[in-house]
């Protein structure tokens, strides 16, 4: 395939104010600048968004994700805005590309079949858009995210402001109407593909519910790309792929398929993000002066107590997943569970069981953050979602824990996600007993996230 208007990153196109310029780079301030590993790392990161970059926006990694993934694209504008604010707003832009006329902003935009990657376009046959997508989608940061690039430099960044707006409206909208059920304030996910963890155990049970029976045969890609160790199990890919041809039979009703499908979940993760975000898009719309916009945004925010309270196990001191078929919370403590504070979440009775349960997962992994309880039977530390730490939720709950004064923890994830980058480099996700590299290589969100957080450098700026 061949690679449109790629506008590559170039050190030399850095300006010189970036903490990546060329001069930061290469001749240091004692004082500010870290020791040469470090630099040498913010080169390979940049090297990595630029090599993945195609035209508008960057795949998460060659080979095993040939396309545009939603949260990924939008952790990647992150790393983008430390050396070019133009080409970070633009990843934002692209994604948009493919919102669909209900609001909705799919997990993937196609634009092109590449036979590498299974299941593609002709599978999913989501025609919501203008251009071909998958037809769910995935954890909404982009709200945020924009807020955080249009506050890096407001006078450029009004322009594009003014356009997005009304699209995340749109695309926040859609979660709130599409995707909880009646009488309901949390968030559902009717795909584990939705949740951006779709291995998680937190689906385990509702998984099981999920009848394959006469699913079309298929040949998997994911594992001619990495080790099928590290990858979902067949069982569950096929359940994945039943939930695609459901979808695709009601013709991507979503709300029937919420309302009435064979899987639907209550996440901790999509809540909680949508939540943040939520906030972030009711400051953008006080920006604007759109006063009615910011007035729809209370409603939704107004029912922000009550889908963490649904959320939270008593037994397990943490918020947990909840089959809203059955309404059993799933038995282990995800990651995701500690975004609460990210959310704007804080209830001082929980949070003090919240915070030993973090200690507790923290003293069990040499490296922060496990995806899923390492102390629990089905965490499995190569396994994706099941124990691997990911550099982005660690970004995601960090940022959370540190705005709410806990610096410690806060750090510890931070140093960690540092740790493991230093020593295994640039993968998809870690092992967090061993720090070893997993998944994919040359991982574009991985790299985002070292370039905005982990690095020292960024400490400098
Ligand atoms: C996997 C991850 C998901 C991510 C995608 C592309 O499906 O689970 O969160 O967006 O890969 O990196």
């Amino acid at each position: 395939m061949s690679r449109p208007n790629a506008k590559s990153i170039d050190l030399d196109e850095i300006g010189p104010g970036s903490a990546f310029s060329r001069d930061a780079l290469s001749s240091p301030k004692p004082s500010t600048v870290p020791e040469p590993r470090s630099l040498e790392l913010d080169r390979r990161a940049l090297t990595i968004l630029r090599q993945n970059e195609w035209g508008g926006y960057t795949l998460p990694t060659r080979g095993l994700y040939p396309y545009q993934w939603n949260w990924d694209s939008m952790f990647v504008a992150l790393g983008l805005a430390e050396f070019d604010l133009d080409r970070a707003w633009t990843e934002v832009e692209t994604l948009f590309e493919g919102q669909w006329a209900n609001g909705m902003a799919a997990h993937i935009v196609f634009r092109q079949d590449d036979p590498s990657y299974f299941p593609g376009p002709s599978i999913w046959r989501a025609e919501g858009s203008e251009l071909p997508t998958s037809g769910c989608s995935q954890p909404p940061v982009a709200s945020t995210v924009v807020r955080d690039l249009y506050e890096r430099e407001p006078v450029s960044g009004r322009a594009y402001l003014e356009k997005l707006f009304p699209k995340l409206m749109a695309w926040h909208r859609w979660f709130h109407t599409m995707r909880v059920i009646s009488g309901g304030a949390a968030i559902a996910v009717t795909h584990p593909w939705e949740s951006g963890r779709d291995n998680s155990p937190d689906w385990d049970a509702a998984l099981a519910n999920v009848d394959p029976a006469g699913i079309a045969p298929y040949t998997r890609r994911d594992t001619g790309h990495v080790d099928a160790a590290m990858r979902p199990t067949s069982a569950e890919y096929d359940r994945y792929l039943k939930l695609v041809e459901y979808g695709r039979q009601t013709g991507w009703d979503h709300a029937h398929i919420t309302r009435e499908g064979p899987f639907a979940v209550a996440d901790p993760g999509v809540t909680f993000i949508l939540m943040r975000a939520d906030r972030d898009l009711k400051a953008l719309a006080l920006i604007l002066d759109k006063q009615d916009s910011a007035h729809e945004i209370d409603t939704w925010l107004y029912h922000a107590e009550e889908a963490a309270d649904y959320l939270w196990s008593e037994t397990m001191g943490a918020y947990a997943a909840r089959d809203l078929r059955t309404d059993k919370a799933a038995t282990g403590v995800s990651s995701v569970a500690f975004l609460s504070y990210y959310a704007g979440i804080s209830v001082p009775r929980r949070d003090a069981k919240l915070q030993v349960t973090l200690q507790r997962i923290l003293d069990a992994a040499p490296y922060a953050l496990p995806s899923f309880d390492p102390e629990h039977p089905r965490f499995d530390s190569r396994r994706y979602w099941r124990g691997p730490a990911w550099a982005v939720v660690n970004y995601l709950v960090s940022r959370g824990l540190a705005e709410y004064g806990f610096i410690l923890k806060a750090e510890r994830i931070r140093g960690d996600t540092r740790r493991m980058i230093r020593k295994s480099g640039f993968f998809e996700y870690f092992d967090p007993i061993t720090g070893a590299g997993a998944g994919g290589d040359d991982f574009a969100w991985t790299a985002a996230m070292w370039l905005c957080w982990a690095s020292p450098t960024t400490d400098a700026s």
